[in-house]
């Protein structure tokens, strides 16, 4: 789908801007990315730009987390994703607490005998924007994401004082409230990462490239997983049979 025929259904729905939807559809059709992992959709509006250059490029899938409350969204992402007929390109999820919940479980789905393999050539993280959230998420999305891939960070100099008012962040204090949560994650965990190189920021987004020789799986570790499996599993069952006999003693007593 052409950019403008996908701005014709896209413009007026929040939240990505059209000049932002246009960037991020022409890195999608310049860096051909095929699976692209996003945190948070609200909408849909960013997944459907990506996935009409998905459709241009010929080939694609997005998964997309949010959280369960985005299924109140007016529109939500069904509704968006049918009416521009992309719905082929996007596995929307949709996450009961945090997409970070969701992450553990991609992560789990994707570790085979202690080696993860990563699936997704694109990271857009656009969700919650603090330190806790988005932070973490770097961190496991990293482990998902294949060498030469990309990491886009949303709204680089946000700080949670723009939200004032709202409980989570009048909760904060004040040092949180006032700083720039991404821009610390991009500082601090992504420029000093030795497996990311050029960086690029314009003032909202700051990108970000894991370098193509990367090491992402470690040697084989199939023996020691099963030993740390063996004596967790034999924990656990001494574990459950200390409980159930205080518990039964509590009863008999
Ligand atoms: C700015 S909106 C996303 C906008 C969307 N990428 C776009 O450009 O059209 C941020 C979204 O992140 C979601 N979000 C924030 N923190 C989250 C979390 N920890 N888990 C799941 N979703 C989260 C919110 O529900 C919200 O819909």
């Amino acid at each position: 789908m052409t950019f403008d025929t996908a701005l014709q259904h896209l413009e007026h729905v929040p939240h990505i801007p059209p000049d932002r939807g246009k960037l991020l559809y022409e890195f999608i059709r310049k860096q051909q990315p095929r699976h692209i992992l996003e945190l948070g959709f609200a909408h849909g509006t960013s997944a459907c730009y990506m996935a009409a250059a998905l459709e241009e490029n010929g080939e694609g899938r997005i998964t997309t987390i949010d959280s369960v409350v985005a299924k109140g969204r007016e529109p939500d992402i069904h509704t968006l994703l049918e009416r521009t007929g992309l719905g082929a390109f996007v596995d929307p999820v949709f996450a009961e607490r945090s997409y970070t919940w969701e992450l553990m479980k991609l992560l789990e789905r994707h570790t085979h005998e202690g080696r993860t393999e990563a699936q997704f050539d694109f990271v857009f993280i656009d969700g919650g924007h603090t330190w806790d959230s988005d932070g973490f998420s770097f961190l496991l999305a990293d482990r998902l994401l294949r060498p030469g891939g990309w990491v886009l960070f949303d709204d680089v100099l946000w700080t949670p004082a723009e939200s004032a008012g709202e409980d989570w962040v009048e909760a904060m204090p004040a040092e949180e409230r006032d700083t720039a949560h991404v821009e610390k994650i991009f500082n601090l965990l992504v420029v000093p990462h030795p497996s990311y190189d050029s960086f690029e920021f314009d003032g909202t987004w700051a990108w970000a490239r894991k370098t193509p020789d990367a090491v992402t799986a470690a040697a084989d570790r199939s023996d020691v997983v099963s030993a740390i499996y063996e004596q967790t599993s034999a924990a656990r069952r001494s574990f459950l049979v200390r409980r159930y006999l205080k518990k039964l003693f509590r009863i008999g007593g």
